[in-house]
C-alpha cells in the first residue's frame, strides 16, 4: 500500500524524517515510537499531504502529492484532529461522506459505530475531547474504505471505549479492510497486528511482522528498570 524510499521531511531546521524507506503491506500496520520521532509525519507525507524534501513515497502505487486523488478510497483520523468548529458533527461528516463518493447515510451509520449518534447534531465546539477523538474515527470509517490510517486512535478514550474501538476494527479488519494505526497505546492491538514499524529519530528503527517483534517492542515500552513490576 505504502512504499517510501529514503524519505526526508525537513521544517526549516528540524529534520523530521531522515532517510525512512519501508513497505506497508495489506493488512494492519502498527507504527510505534517515541514522542517527535516522526510518525505523524510519515503518515503525512504518505497521504500527499506534506510534500517529501527527498526521496519517494507511493501510496497504492502512485504518487500522492502528484495524484491525490489516489487519497479518496482512504479514510483518515488525524491527531489531534482539526474541525471547523462551528459546524455540527453531522455536517462535517456529511462533507467527508461527500468528498469519498459516499452516501449521506453513511453518516449514521460511522457515528453509530463510535457512539456520537446522539452528539450529531450538536455544535463540534462542545464536544469533549472523548467526542472529538471518536468524531475523528467516525470521519475515517464514513462510507466504509478499504484502507484506514489512524494517528492515536486510543488518545483521551476511557478504558470501556478502548475495547469497543479495538472490537470495531478487528471486526473491519476481518472484511478484509487494511489498517495503518500509530499509537502509543499499542497492547490492545498485539494481536490483531500484522507488521509493525518502530519509528524514532526520523528513522525506521525497527520493522517487521508484528509477532517476530513483539518481545523487542515490549522491550522498549516498559520503564526504565522495571522487570516483572517490580524495580530491578
Ligand atoms: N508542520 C510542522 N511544522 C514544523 N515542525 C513539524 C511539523 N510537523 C512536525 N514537525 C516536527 O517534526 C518532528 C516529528 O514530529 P511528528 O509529529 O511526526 O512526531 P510523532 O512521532 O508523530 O510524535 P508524537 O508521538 O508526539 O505524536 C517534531 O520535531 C515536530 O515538532
Ligand atoms: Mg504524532
Amino acid at each position: 500500500m505504502i512504499e517510501a524510499r529514503d524519505l526526508h521531511k525537513h521544517f526549516g531546521p528540524i529534520k523530521a524524517l531522515q532517510g525512512v524507506t519501508v513497505e506497508i503491506l495489506e493488512g494492519l500496520t502498527l507504527i510505534l515510537g517515541p514522542n517527535g520521532g516522526g510518525k505523524s509525519t510519515f503518515m503525512k507525507v504518505s497521504l500527499g499531504l506534506y510534500k517529501p524534501t527527498k526521496g519517494t513515497v507511493k501510496l497504492l502505487g502512485k504518487n500522492p502529492w502528484k495524484h491525490p486523488d489516489v487519497r479518496k478510497g482512504i479514510g483518515v483520523a488525524f491527531d489531534p484532529g482539526r474541525f471547523p468548529k462551528l459546524t455540527t458533527g453531522r455536517e462535517w461528516l456529511e462533507f467527508i461522506a461527500r468528498a469519498r463518493g459516499a452516501d449521506r447515510s453513511d453518516v449514521e451509520k460511522a457515528a453509530r459505530l463510535f457512539g456520537i449518534e446522539d452528539a450529531l447534531d450538536r455544535r463540534i465546539e462542545g464536544y469533549s475531547s472523548g467526542m472529538l477523538k471518536r468524531l475523528s474515527l467516525a470521519q475515517a470509517f464514513v462510507g466504509g474504505p478499504d484502507v484506514i490510517f489512524l494517528d492515536e486512535p486510543l488518545a483521551n478514550v476511557d478504558f470501556e471505549s478502548v475495547a469497543e474501538i479495538v472490537r470495531v476494527i478487528c471486526k473491519w479488519k476481518g472484511k478484509g479492510r487494511s489498517f495503518v494505526i500509530i499509537s502509543h497505546i499499542w497492547e490492545p492491538f498485539e494481536g490483531l497486528a500484522d507488521y509493525g514499524v518502530v519509528i524514532s529519530g526520523g528513522k525506521v528503527y525497527l520493522k517487521g511482522e508484528f509477532r517476530e517483534i513483539a518481545d523487542d517492542v515490549a522491550e522498549m515500552f516498559r520503564p526504565l528498570g522495571i522487570k516483572n513490576g517490580s524495580p530491578g
